[in-house]
């Protein structure tokens, strides 16, 4: 049998805008930070039990709030988005253990959408 990509499963998939506005506030050191910790917090998704991506994006639409943090994750069967303004390294880790751990997302700095997304 062929041997195919290792499957990490993934409750949720952070994203931080490295654009320009939120590279001029810190986002590029947030994001080295951001990677170290879930390491070091063994929440990242190819650690051993753990469950979060973390990826740089573009623009995310709020570059005068940035760094602008952006969360997905599946729970109880709908989509849920979770953006947040001014994000720094204690706000990510609180986003990423409650996305982890399946809880309510911090409300802190969250700025939309209120409600769950429904998929199809
Ligand atoms: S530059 Fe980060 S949200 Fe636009």
């Amino acid at each position: 049998m062929p041997s195919g990509p290792t499957f990490f499963a993934t409750r949720a998939h952070l994203l931080i805008c490295q654009n320009a506005n939120c590279r001029a506030r810190g986002s590029d050191l947030l994001y080295r930070a951001a990677w170290a910790m879930l390491e070091r917090e063994r929440l990242a998704y190819y650690k051993s039990g753990g469950s979060v991506r973390l990826t740089e994006s573009g623009c995310l639409g709020a570059c005068q709030f940035g760094p602008v943090l952006a969360c997905y994750r599946r729970r109880n069967g709908q989509l849920e988005e979770g953006w947040y303004a001014a994000a720094d390294l204690p706000l990510m880790r609180a986003v990423a253990q409650a996305a982890h751990d399946e809880s309510d997302l911090p409300g802190e700095r969250r700025y939309g959408p209120p409600e769950e997304v429904t998929t199809p």
